[in-house]
């Protein structure tokens, strides 16, 4: 059995783009295969084999889902991680044929064929493209699962055009082909962590200022595997359910491998072929984000910075008196008092509960920082009950673990124990009674600073684990008790956590930013991709710190980076410690107003933005989608990952380089009207967009309703407008087409129980001919104040429409309706059916609406 992959130089990218960011590739000498299968059992979902001294078992979730188990010393873990979340579905039909040499399980969308002497599996779909075959070596014999004590090796072939996506929040190309991973949650700033951590396969000579840092923070053993035929584009994904340290290696030609360090194997098999159901059909695994508040998609102000109260009011009253919109003050770790967490500190902040009134008085919230190292301090209340009652990491030999992080000594909440997480969970009850609105995660990976953090061990229902098999989860726990403890502060209302680290299943409980970045143009456009790969791995509540968090940017580059910053899932400014100002109006007025224009067009599409969240947390789709995503059959879309789509309908193509004054974007199928100038574009090609530097390149798809507030509210506390906007842009080409607007009171959980209006609108373009419809369900919601609704058109330069068989004028493309959540149907005709392209005067007025 050859020991190492080979090495030639892989098609795609081309050797001068790749860079092998985790350099070892995996070793699997002295792995062996199971051997033969032995005796085959159907089973009410699927088949148990005996295989060597194994058992393996396939299970049919969906037609198209498969979960995939292989014993360890004969008996199977259940619940590998904390990942998963789901009630198991009915079986779906299936059949089972077993012949000599092989046996077969059949779905309605995929095969799975398993030889027997020896064990190997390939899946196809029911068209015959490949999900997934087994490596052979030259003599055919498979080599696709291989064992070595605890660790396993997973290799699969792959074919030389294939692409590789997924694995959450990692440096580098979208397309992950041709580099190698480790996931390992990684505090990436700190001196020596990669050593600290044992993560030998790492390059030793990055710093985490690097672009091509590898681990991160994150781990996420989420992958696509995207093979492009000349008739279609064909994506399947895998989920490995395994918690301990992962390492993918998608840098051969033939062939991809996966190992895991220890732990069973445990896969769920997404067919796809489509990208989108396979995320979806994932998220159904992991969980989907639950419904935000309204007021989290506002803009955010932080800063590694000690402020007083005073100091951090005169910072809110800035945003103010400037008229840049911010809903939410954060706090960094100098509130607390000698970064002792659950405290205040007492000259900084004497009275936090009068602060907070103060706060929301001028229609903010505060957010503040919680990491899980406790200061080891007898006398310490938070220190003394976790430790009295059983609730800290021990090491091996039942001592207190001790890491290094911010107070100094500090010892770790057990978050694998449920005790300790609800213990976590009161404490954080009782930090939010004050009138805290939501809590930030950091050092969560864990960080333990200068101290290795192998000795800190867990206890999972009484026995004893290695940190190995939860350092990964450790995150996904804290944030659990987290949200767990703001929903038992305010039980009805919806819960807000950002969290540095995280695993799969991490969005059910947090948004996440990207970590310490720098203010330097290669982590703006770094932050791109990396933020659209964690929107495809499971996690749609994602944005990266603006303006940079290291360092000082340029006046441009400030600019450049809010522009896109407020045009990413989750918007913050955050600079670290000792730098100067970096506040939007720190770097001149022109970038003020810059900043202040970035700022208020977020506001404006808060209602299109609460929308996108709402079927995120009902679907699984990503807010910042990568073109893939809704254009996969097309190459230049699946290449794109300098732009993507904000929900459905908007497309942003950020400026990343200095000195720019334009920039090519790829603009899929359909027809794209630029939001800037109303000028209409044909996809299916590049076009260069202008982009002095205030004007990011930003499209709108045709056939789609943008809902907007008619201006820009300072916060969303307290706003319910009488008006809403809906921008119409009109396509070019005959279709129909839908899109959506939900509303709710933005803060609690009565939407659960059908107090919100959601409108379903349905464009129908024939000819000239267009017809929009609009259907309206749920019961209402006492804050609901709409009245009118005014229709922007895009593309329509006639003078009347018809609505609901009335006749209504058009001035410049305007039309403006009583309208309280009902439905109704609008008819226009275009006046030329070939050209809609707005005109002079009308482009002005529409410019001005938007
Ligand atoms: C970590 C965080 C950063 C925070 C700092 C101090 O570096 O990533 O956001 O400001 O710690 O708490």
């Amino acid at each position: 059995m050859k020991t190492s992959l080979d090495r030639g130089a892989a098609s795609k990218p081309s050797s001068e783009q790749r860079s092998t960011m985790v350099r070892t590739t995996i070793d699997c000498t002295d792995y062996a295969p199971l051997g033969d299968v032995d005796w085959i059992e159907q089973t009410e979902r699927g088949l148990l084999l005996g295989v060597g001294e194994e058992k393996v078992r396939v299970d049919v979730l969906f037609p198209d889902v498969l979960r995939l188990k292989i014993s360890q010393a004969g008996s199977f873990d259940e619940s590998p991680t904390f990942a998963t979340c789901f009630e198991m579905p009915a079986p779906p039909p299936f059949e089972v044929r077993d012949t000599p040499d092989e046996v077969v399980v059949e779905t309605a969308r995929l095969r799975l064929r398993i030889s027997k002497h020896p064990f190997a599996m390939d899946a196809y779909r029911e068209d015959g493209s490949v999900i997934f075959e087994d490596d052979r070596d030259e003599e055919g014999n498979p080599r696709g699962y291989l064992q070595l004590n605890d660790a396993f090796v997973v290799t699969r072939r792959m074919a030389p055009g294939d692409s590789m996506y997924g694995l959450g929040e990692k440096t580098g190309a979208f397309d992950r082909r041709g580099r190698n991973f480790a996931l390992w949650n990684t505090d990436i700033l700190h001196p020596n962590v990669l050593r600290l951590n044992h993560l030998h396969e790492a390059d030793h000579t990055l710093t985490g200022r690097s672009t091509e840092f590898d681990p991160y923070y994150t781990s996420i053993p989420l992958f696509y595997h995207c093979r492009a035929t000349d008739g279609a584009t064909a994506i399947a994904g895998f989920f490995i359910d395994n918690g301990y340290k992962g390492n993918f290696e998608f840098s051969a030609d033939n062939c991809y491998r996966y190992a895991f360090a220890s732990g069973q194997y445990t896969e769920y098999v997404f067919a796809g072929p489509d990208l989108r159901g396979a995320l979806r059909a994932y998220t159904f695994v992991t969980g989907r984000m639950a419904p935000p508040p309204l007021w989290s998609l506002g803009h955010h102000q932080c800063r590694y910075h000690h402020y007083t109260d005073e100091e951090l009011f005169a910072i809110g009253k800035q945003y103010r008196e400037r008229s840049i919109p911010c809903d939410v003050l954060w706090l960094d770790i100098g509130y607390m008092d000698g970064y002792r967490v659950f405290t205040w500190h007492p000259t900084r902040y004497p009275d936090a509960p009068r602060f907070i009134d103060a706060l929301t008085e001028s229609r903010f919230r505060l957010v503040t920082i919680v990491d899980p190292g406790v200061k080891v301090e007898p006398g310490y209340p938070v220190f003394d009950e976790g430790r009295a009652r059983n609730l800290l990491c021990k090491t091996e030999s039942g001592n207190l673990y001790i890491g290094k992080v911010w107070p100094g000594r500090s010892a770790f909440p057990d978050f694998v124990k449920p005790e300790a997480r609800a213990w976590w969970a009161s404490l954080i009850a009782r930090h939010a009674a004050s009138g805290v609105a939501g809590i930030w995660n950091d050092m969560n990976e864990p960080a333990t600073g200068d101290i290795e953090p192998f000795a800190m061990r867990f206890d999972r229902d009484g026995e004893d684990h290695p940190h190995e098999r939860y350092h990964n989860q450790f995150a996904l726990l804290m944030a659990k008790a987290t949200s767990e403890g703001l929903a038992e502060a305010r039980p009805d209302h919806r819960t807000f956590v950002l969290s540095r680290a995280g695993f799969a299943g991490i969005q059910r409980y947090a948004a996440q930013w990207l970590g310490d970045n720098c203010s330097n143009w290669e982590h703006l456009q770094m932050s791109v991709p990396m933020a659209l790969a964690m929107g495809i791995s499971g996690q749609p509540f994602i944005g990266a710190d603006i303006p940079g968090f290291v360092s000082t940017p340029s006046p441009d580059l400030a600019a450049r980076w809010v522009q896109c910053g407020a045009l990413t899932p989750f918007c913050r400014y955050h600079n670290h410690w000792g730098e100067p100002d970096q506040y939007p109006w720190s770097f001149g007025p022109e970038v003020e107003e810059i900043c202040r224009n970035a700022i208020q067009l977020r506001y404006r599409l808060l209602p299109y933005l609460y929308t996108a969240f709402f079927q995120a947390s009902e679907s699984g789709d990503p807010i910042a989608r990568p073109l893939v995503y809704d254009f996969q059959q097309d190459r230049r879309a699946r290449e794109t990952e300098d732009a993507y789509l904000l929900g459905e309908a908007l497309l942003v193509a950020p400026v990343c380089e200095p000195g720019r004054t334009e920039r090519s974007v790829y603009l899929p199928e359909g027809t794209w009207v630029d939001w800037h100038t109303g000028e209409r574009h044909t996809g299916g090609r590049f076009i260069t967009a202008k982009a002095p530097l205030d004007r990011i390149p930003l499209f709108a798809r045709g056939g789609y309703i943008i809902p907007t507030y008619a201006s820009a509210p300072e916060s969303t506390m307290g706003h319910a407008p009488e008006l809403l906007v809906l921008h119409v842009f009109l396509p070019d080409e005959d279709g129909e087409f839908s899109s959506e607007l939900h509303e709710d009171d933005g803060l609690t959980l009565a939407f659960s129980r059908g107090a919100y209006h959601r409108t379903a609108f349905r464009l129908t373009r024939r000819g000239a001919a267009v017809s929009i419809s609009a259907v309206v369900k749920g019961g209402g919601f006492a804050e609901f104040r709409r009245r009118a609704l005014r229709l922007v058109f895009h593309g329509f330069r006639g003078r009347e429409i018809t609505l609901d068989g009335r006749t209504l004028r058009v001035e410049d493309g305007i039309v403006e309706f009583e309208n309280r959540a009902e439905n109704f149907t609008l008819e226009l005709a275009l006046d030329d059916a070939r050209s809609v392209a707005a005109k002079g005067g009308e482009r002005k007025a529409l410019r001005e609406a938007l």
